[in-house]
């Protein structure tokens, strides 16, 4: 097996092209990431009655998410323990039983082999069907509304997992007291790039903000400035720790719609009484950030959008985002929340457009046989870091590359696990 740590060069703030295009590298993420992390698996809120499931991927794999007769969230391979078939094909819906199309055997919503056609006949009655269950993820758990589920037993809890990005996770998740919903549906889409690109960039680069979505910005889809408020205090980027990071800045007030305006005061109002102070003052915002590996969120002014990058090659991902919205929102901020999501962060997306575009560019330049041999650079704020009393992991105000480094530096020991 090949040593992948060199390619991350923690003296030196780079990182090795390879990193982004080689296919055995590709392969070795599987297991040492997808294998190993916590996954999204999905929201609460897309399966509240026993017998709801969604069908999703833990990295390359079909998965199903499933609430059980006794309310118990589970996630199940989407495979047939006979011939392999995905038991389930429909994106969501509810069922009591999950029956192969190919030859019929069936499962409850509790994973166990149920039905099993000619099982007198054929097989002499000898199957043992409590041995022929779904395949079953072994780690699932929640965080407020947010479902992670995990293929190592071994691995830490979720919470132990997010660290101190719950702090900045809770900003989004805890700032009402009714919680947060999905809205309903699921946008999907693939594109040319690697799924780090996109994870790298939601985990701290706000320094391409100002220039790639120049254009949105400039027809008022975006502030004039991606720096609002006071350095340090509003104003910063915060690298966790596994690998997670945040960026939080405030908008010029001037920026702000009138009706989110208002809204945004409401829900500052109410944080007050279920946040912490020190948390409660940094609501009004504009929050992104990358949960390692592959999970990022991004919220201004209401409207919040979560999305995973599923690995779909070295050189391709697939998108899954969702809008995010507090339980009791108002409808005109559901309808906002609507009309951003389609007009920024979604297929139709002007900033997923401008993104998206990059990120493949990049796949292929990095492809070629000469620059293939020069490394990236990661150096901005290195070492200008400061740890601050009143917010955890290491800050810096935007622009910085603190976060989006952090990110590979948990990549390369993730990558160096035996
Ligand atoms: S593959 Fe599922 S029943 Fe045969
Ligand atoms: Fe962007």
């Amino acid at each position: 097996m090949s040593d992948f740590t060199s390619l991350v060069d923690l003296k030196n703030k780079t990182v090795h092209p390879r990193v982004f295009v080689d296919p055995e590298i590709y392969k070795a993420e599987q297991e040492k990431l997808f294998g190993r992390c916590w996954l999204f698996i999905g929201h609460e809120s897309q399966v509240p009655n026993q017998g709801d499931y969604v069908t999703t991927y833990m990295g390359e794999e079909p998965v199903i998410f499933v609430k059980d007769r006794s309310d118990r969230l589970r996630v199940f391979l989407n495979s047939c323990r006979h011939r392999g078939v995905k038991v389930c094909r429909k994106d969501h819906g509810n069922t009591k039983i999950f029956t192969c199309p190919y030859h019929g055997w069936s499962y409850n919503t509790e994973g166990g082999l149920q039905g099993v056609p000619q099982i007198r006949e054929a097989y002499h009655n000898d199957l043992d069907k409590d041995k022929w269950g779904l395949i079953e993820v072994p780690r699932v758990e929640s965080h407020y509304g947010l479902v992670f589920a995990c293929f190592d037993e071994e691995s830490q809890s979720l919470t132990e997992y997010l660290g101190s990005f719950a702090f900045y996770l809770d900003l989004i998740l805890r700032r009402s007291k009714g919680g947060t919903v999905s809205t309903p549906g699921t946008h999907r889409w693939r594109m040319p790039g690697n799924w780090k690109l996109a994870s790298e960039q939601f985990a701290g680069d706000n320094y391409h903000a100002d220039t790639l979505h120049r254009s949105p910005n400039l027809i008022g889809l975006g502030p004039d400035e991606y720096r609002g408020g006071t350095p340090w205090d509003t104003d910063f980027e915060a690298k966790c720790s596994n690998g997670h990071g945040w960026i939080n800045f405030h908008l010029p007030s001037e920026d702000i719609p009138p009706v989110q305006a208002e809204y945004m005061k409401q829900l500052e109002k109410e944080a007050q009484e279920v946040l912490p102070p020190r948390q409660a003052a940094l609501i009004n915002g504009v929050q992104v950030g990358t949960i390692f590996p592959n999970f990022s969120i991004l919220g201004f002014l209401g409207f919040t959008t979560i999305r995973v990058w599923h690995p779909r090659g070295p050189k391709e991902m697939e998108v899954w985002s969702w809008g995010l919205i507090e339980r009791d929102a108002p409808p005109e901020i559901v309808e906002i929340t609507r009309k951003m999501q389609c007009l920024t962060f979604s297929p139709s997306g002007i900033f997923e457009q401008d993104d998206g575009c990059v990120w493949g560019e990049i796949t292929d330049t990095l492809s070629g046989q000469n620059r293939i041999n020069y490394p990236l650079n990661y150096q901005m704020g290195a070492g200008h870091g400061k740890e601050l009393a009143d917010k955890p992991g290491l800050l810096h105000p935007p622009s910085t590359e603190i976060g989006v480094f952090g990110y590979h530096e948990h990549w390369r020991e993730m990558m160096g696990r035996k």
